[in-house]
């Protein structure tokens, strides 16, 4: 045989086993998908049922950095409350941003409520279908673009989220830091991407990676993709993918003041609109700085502190209550029930704190849990 003819060969097995592979996870899919609520299981597929593109997006935005168990548990709520997109586009941005409340990076709720908008205005409230257009739309990167289009659409859009990086690592062995890795996965990834059920193959990747090949103890015996996993079979599944250190968090720290009325409520504040926790109830409070924050004089008592990790930094924030009849000029604004607010997480932690420092007489009765 000429080394033309070798290569053309080498060439066709390839693909050959890439295909295997391809059937075998989908396979796997079929039998263990995890039941979602946003999602169509495989089953459903086969007798016809389609995506509804609107429950794919709103979960691709809400499982930006929080855990399908914690979506999960708030997907159901939102479209109950919102069932259609144009509903939502249609709602305040003051009561998105309540509903979306303890999720975090709130900057994802402005971008879903301009998105909503945008797809009524621009669209006929039809999300549109390739990863391009999707890729125009408030808050869609190039992850959540490929992800709708692959999901919602079954179009060949390759959907790398962190748990499909890591089984790509793994699968073909590559040795390189996430980030400089990134393109090469793809590639690779795209040469066993099957043209058929496109969606449901980005899910089975995602679901081998959540409860399969995790990050720690991955259960090779049990996974459909161990025939060809060239990390197995080089014997470093466990060192992969690799990690570039994490630069240390800086650190702040700043104050909070939780005022009391004689009713028990609690005065809160919106937050400016740009900038963190943009538009979001809040207590007030002091800056948030690199230098310690200094305990205010009067008649502050301190609650406690409350730790939070932002994305780019952590925060310390201590919690000083007073009572309104103690304050001088008097507080104006918003007293509200502290059961009733709907807060951004670190907020409801401050809020749990001051309430838990009161005297028990007068302690809430059922404080909010987010
Ligand atoms: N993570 C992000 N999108 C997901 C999906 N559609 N199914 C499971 N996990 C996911």
């Amino acid at each position: 045989m000429t080394v033309a003819a070798e290569c053309a060969n080498t060439r066709e097995n390839d693909k050959k086993e890439a295909a295997e592979a391809a059937s075998r996870l989908l396979a796997w899919y079929d039998l263990f998908a995890r039941p979602l609520p946003w999602r169509v299981g495989p089953a459903e597929r086969r007798n016809g049922v389609r995506p509804d593109p609107y429950r794919v997006w709103l979960s691709e935005i809400m499982l930006q950095q929080t855990t399908v168990a914690t979506v999960s548990s708030r997907f159901q709520q939102f479209l109950a409350r919102w069932p259609r997109l144009a509903d939502l586009a249609a709602a305040p941005i003051a009561d998105v941003l309540g509903e979306w409340a303890g999720l975090g990076y709130y900057a994802r709720a402005r971008n879903l409520h301009a998105c909503a908008q945008a797809v009524v205005r621009d669209h006929q409230g039809e999300f549109p279908q390739t990863e391009a257009a999707l890729r125009a739309l408030p808050g869609v990167g190039p992850y959540t673009s490929a992800a709708i289009a692959a999901i919602a659409f079954d179009a060949h859009a390759i959907v790398i989220d962190g748990n499909v990086e890591r089984v790509a690592a793994r699968f073909f062995a590559i040795d390189a830091p996430k980030r400089l890795a990134h393109a090469l996965t793809r590639e690779l990834l795209a040469g066993i991407w099957p043209q058929d059920r496109s969606g449901d193959f980005a899910q089975a990747l995602m679901d081998l990676g959540a409860g399969v090949c995790t990050p720690r103890n991955p259960r090779c015996q049990d996974c459909p993709l161990s025939k060809d996993c060239e990390a197995l079979r080089l014997g470093f599944v466990a060192e992969l993918p690799r990690r570039a250190p994490k630069p240390e968090k800086p650190h702040r720290t700043g104050n909070a003041f939780a005022i009391f009325d004689e009713e028990g409520r609690i005065l809160v504040e919106r937050r400016p609109e740009k900038g963190l926790l943009g538009g979001m109830l809040g207590l007030p409070g002091t800056v948030w700085t690199e230098q310690p924050a200094l305990p205010p004089g009067g008649a502050w008592r301190h609650a406690g502190e409350v730790r939070h990790v932002f994305t780019h930094f952590r925060l310390t924030l201590n919690v000083w209550i007073s009572t309104a009849s103690e304050i001088d000029p008097q507080p104006e604004g918003m007293f509200l029930p502290p059961a009733e607010i709907e807060a951004p997480t670190v907020m409801r932690k401050a809020i749990d704190v001051a309430c838990a420092a009161l005297p028990p007489q007068s302690q809430p009765r059922d404080l909010k849990k987010t």
